[in-house]
């Protein structure tokens, strides 16, 4: 049953408005002596974070922020790693650390994001980051795709509170913070967190007033797991092969989207939804991570 035209929430034109932002904020602080600066590490070669690396460093340049790429072997140890992060947490020109996700198997990642000063933690990964999130204390860092997500939901002027939110997927860095967003005071969504092994997923999810996917299982997301008049929010950003395209693939969200848009009352579509808002996030708290650590507010 289709509802009516549904709202196409256009991520990049909201990123762009975040961005601008950040680039007001940095010139103010820029007079006062101040470049914010972002640090990101890549550790092996894996060709999406090679994009994604290399946009967030661009978006740095775009923003008069500084920027400093590190790449390393596929090999690198994890104390080489951490010897990495540890002289970052040192250097007083840089305000944000990333290391990229993933990181190659024989590498601990939860280790790896412990050995970042939290204050420098602009991904929110850090337990202290983690824990002032679930506590509701304003003086974390929230992970940058989930607060892109919030972000939409409240540019598109859509009501949480009271709202049943189903989001599919638990990972730390999309459904565990996602989850602990909506349920804030002040936000007042009704959220479930289902997952692969929910029992009757398309009838939990028919259950939401906001659909939030996060499995990165293309076009998981069908037309009869959605209510009408729903909204959806496709985290969903995978390349499947396809010998049309110049670069041999596409992108493609856990939506299946021809078919899900029609019933909906707004979509995010993919590309150009909830992606651009990931990297306007990561701006947005590296310009808060380098205020709070020079006590500057402009
Ligand atoms: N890989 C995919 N998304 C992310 C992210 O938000 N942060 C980091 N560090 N790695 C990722």
């Amino acid at each position: 049953m289709a509802v009516s035209t549904p709202r196409i929430l256009d991520g990049r034109k909201l990123a762009a408005t975040v961005l601008d932002e950040c680039r007001a904020a940095a010139d103010r602080l820029a007079q006062q002596g101040l470049v914010p600066g972002l640090a990101v590490v890549l550790v092996g070669d894996d060709p999406p974070s090679q994009v994604y690396v290399a946009s967030k460093v661009r978006t740095c340049g775009e923003l008069g922020f500084r920027s400093q790429k590190i790449v390393l072997p596929a090999s690198t140890s994890q104390r080489e790693l951490i010897g990495v992060v540890d002289r970052l947490n040192a250097d007083p020109a840089v305000h944000g650390i990333l290391v990229q996700s993933p990181l190659p198997v024989a590498i601990d990642a939860g280790e790896v994001v412990r050995a970042i000063d939290p204050r420098k933690d602009v991904d929110g990964f850090h337990p202290e980051n983690v824990a002032k999130l679930a506590l509701e204390d304003p003086s974390g860092f929230v992970p940058c795709t989930p607060a892109g997500c919030m972000r939409m939901i409240a540019a598109a002027g859509v009501v949480t509170a009271g709202a049943e939110v189903v989001v599919i997927g638990r990972s730390r860095i999309v459904g565990k913070p996602m989850a602990l967003l909506l349920m804030a005071r002040g936000v007042d969504a009704t959220v479930t967190v289902a997952h692969s092994r929910s029992r009757d997923l398309a009838a939990v999810c028919r259950r939401a007033d906001i659909l939030i996917a996060a499995t990165g299982r293309p076009g998981m997301v069908r037309a009869d797991w959605v209510k009408p008049g729903a909204v959806a929010i496709d985290v969903g950003i995978t390349r499947v092969a396809d010998a049309t395209k110049p670069s041999g693939y596409r992108l493609c969200g856990d939506v299946a989207y021809d078919e899900v848009a029609p019933l909906c009352s707004a979509i995010t579509p993919v590309p150009g939804g909830v992606g651009p808002m990931t990297i306007a996030m990561l701006m947005a708290n590296t310009l808060e991570a380098a205020r709070r650590l020079s006590g500057k507010h402009p």
